[in-house]
């Protein structure tokens, strides 16, 4: 069946998702709206390679409309903050009509919206108030699964014969697919589930309110492909695409990054590639680093502009408690070369557990011990817990982990609420302890919402370190040393260095391990990072071949350190958890001014 043929369920109730009618598709926003003045995808194809992303969770910003659950309008009334912040780009996660079994990744209709965040005019809206300010919007599109309460589902279970009944992938006995791994092993000890109303098993790879989509079937992969059409008609500029490892399954395997999922990974791209020009595709594949570069394609089969690099991630943690750059210096050795136009996607913390997938065992468990050592701290095969918290509250220590974030290959994606060392609540169920609401100020409702604060989608933070009255974003914007401001002016150094986005990365040789040096070059820029990861000031030796008499000046402050010497050495001195962005060039200003 396509998308085409006409919908035999009586009622018709259950459209499939047509094809938007691009004759007239108009990116429609309300008249009085000032369009976009971004750079045209034409004019800047790359912006996502120099982006600094920000993840916001519309119902944990701003309440507009004082129900005390965040909404389009509350966000959209912070879009000067965000810029005023530095961020390029928002990443907005599901929110679509769904049963939030599953904090919106358990949709319920794909092209509607949560009626408690607003309109699809209030969604138009903001797209439009972000791309005034030069912000982006990319919004998360879940297409491995669907809620339960999806009514293709409903379909699926109580009509087998008719035209969702194939929509699933049901059957009699849960005897196939047995070598996949179950993903959340808190909930979930199968990937089956029985379905009494159709009286067969179904597939899913997550929740078991959660039914894999069948993308056997064409149906299904034409629907998707009206979804994707759908919310790029509202003028969004990409799509983080959700669980992209486990569309298709294959007996025998562990159903993941198979041949067929990456087939229609590029059948998607083209499409967008064809019909939306510019949109960008950012893939979650929680994989090991040469399984996830498959998700760029090739260059003659492109997939996903950005893929998120998963691997990293823990390296960065556990190198703070070992004091030692080994973890991070393999791993980024391991990271194969990015094909043309591709960009990694970086991050601390997200809306999810810290996942420790990615780690061998005995590093698990070392990460447990460290950074979860209650049971409650744990979720899945990870950490739940905010960036903050799990590094003791110390500022240098989350000074140290941004400053390795910024600068590392790929595009950062910062998490709502880090930047001012918001705390978690490791009391409320599965992850919702890291996705509380925003703290704006010290007022009773945190400035978040003006209701009733028992009435809060989530309670405050109410610890005595991070309450609001301790942490909140007017506070920190008036303290001149404030985390907020410091991690502003953070992000205004990267903006004068393109490098950090697109320049390749040279391990540097030192004297200390626990000092990690690295260069990020291209054709205009060279950036000398040096980071200490003890506990302890540290001075170091480093090896800087072919760069004798280079001069090193400070990407801060603009101050002359030492130049490299003769012998193709420079000393760096450092304080616990220090770090230098060192600018180094060869040309000498003052001894050009003399020459003239
Ligand atoms: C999302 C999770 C979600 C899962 C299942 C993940 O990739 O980030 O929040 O629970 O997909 O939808």
């Amino acid at each position: 069946m396509t998308s085409s043929t006409p919908d035999p369920t009586p009622t018709g109730a259950i459209p499939l998702i047509p094809a938007p009618d691009r004759a007239s598709a108009t990116h429609a926003v309300p008249e009085d709206t000032v369009v976009a003045t971004l750079p045209s995808p034409a004019e800047d194809p790359h912006w996502y390679r120099t982006a600094v992303f920000y993840e916001v969770l519309t119902h944990a910003f701003m309440d507009s409309n004082h129900d005390g659950i965040g909404d389009f309008e509350g966000l959209r009334s912070k879009l000067d903050y965000l810029q005023w912040l530095g961020v390029d780009a928002l990443w907005l996660p599901p929110f679509y009509p769904s049963p939030m079994a599953d904090g919106g990744y358990d949709i319920s209709d794909y092209t509607g919206i949560d009626e408690r965040y607003g309109t699809m005019d209030d969604f138009r809206t903001l797209v439009a108030d972000a791309h005034e300010r030069g912000i982006r919007i990319v919004i998360d599109m879940v297409m491995n699964h669907t809620s339960d309460q999806h009514p293709w589902f409903q379909a699926s279970r109580t009509d087998p014969s008719g035209p969702y009944g194939d929509f699933y992938v049901w059957r009699d006995r849960p005897s196939e697919y047995l070598d996949a791994r179950v993903i959340f092993v808190d909930t979930e000890d199968s990937n089956w589930s029985w379905d009494e109303v159709r009286g067969q098993f179904f597939w899913h790879r997550f929740f078991s309110h959660q039914p894999d989509l069948n993308f056997e079937n064409p149906a299904v992969r034409e629907a998707v492909k009206n979804v994707l059409r759908f919310w790029a008609d509202t003028g969004v500029d990409g799509f983080r695409l959700d669980a992209i490892p486990y569309l298709y399954e294959e007996d025998g395997t562990n159903c993941e990054n198979l041949l067929p999922t990456h087939d229609f990974i590029a059948e998607l791209r083209q499409m967008v590639d064809d019909e939306y020009p510019g949109t960008v595709l950012i893939a979650e594949a929680n994989q090991p680093p040469h399984e996830v570069v498959a998700y760029f394609g090739t260059d003659a089969a492109p997939e996903c502009h950005v893929c998120f690099h998963f691997p990293i991630m823990p390296k960065i943690f556990a190198a703070l408690r070992e004091e030692t750059s080994k973890g991070v210096r393999e791993v980024l050795a391991e990271t194969p070369p990015l094909p043309k136009g591709g960009q990694w996607g970086t991050f601390l913390r997200n809306h999810d557990e810290l996942t420790l997938e990615m780690v061998t065992e005995e590093e698990r468990q070392k990460m447990y011990a460290w950074y979860a050592p209650e049971p409650r701290m744990r979720a899945n095969v990870g950490i739940r817990r905010r960036l903050m918290p799990l590094l003791r509250g110390s500022r240098r220590e989350v000074e140290l982990a941004h400053a390795l974030l910024l600068s590392f290959p790929g595009s950062p994606f910062l998490y709502y609420g880090d930047e001012i060392g918001m705390g978690d609540d490791i009391w409320l169920n599965d992850r919702d302890g890291v996705r509380t609401p925003m703290q704006w100020d010290d007022s009773p409702g945190a400035g978040y919402s003006t209701a009733d604060p028992e009435s809060f989608y989530l309670p405050l933070i109410s610890s005595g370190m991070y309450r609001p009255t301790a942490v909140n974003v007017a506070e920190h914007r008036t303290r001149p040393t404030s985390m907020l401001n410091w991690l502003r002016s953070m992000l205004q150094i990267r903006r004068k260095y393109p490098v950090f986005g697109i320049g390749s990365l040279t391990l540097v040789a030192t004297s200390d391990d626990a000092v990690l040096a690295f260069l990020r070059r291209d054709e205009r820029q060279s950036v000398l990072c040096v980071n200490n990861l003890s506990t302890t000031s540290r001075s170091a030796r480093l090896q800087l071949p072919g760069m004798a008499g280079w001069h090193l000046y400070d990407a801060a402050s603009g101050n002359r350190f030492p130049d490299v010497r003769e012998d193709e050495t420079v000393d760096i001195t450092l304080g616990r958890h220090g770090f230098y962005w060192l600018d180094v060039t060869f040309l000498d200003e003052e001894k050009d001014d003399e020459d003239q």
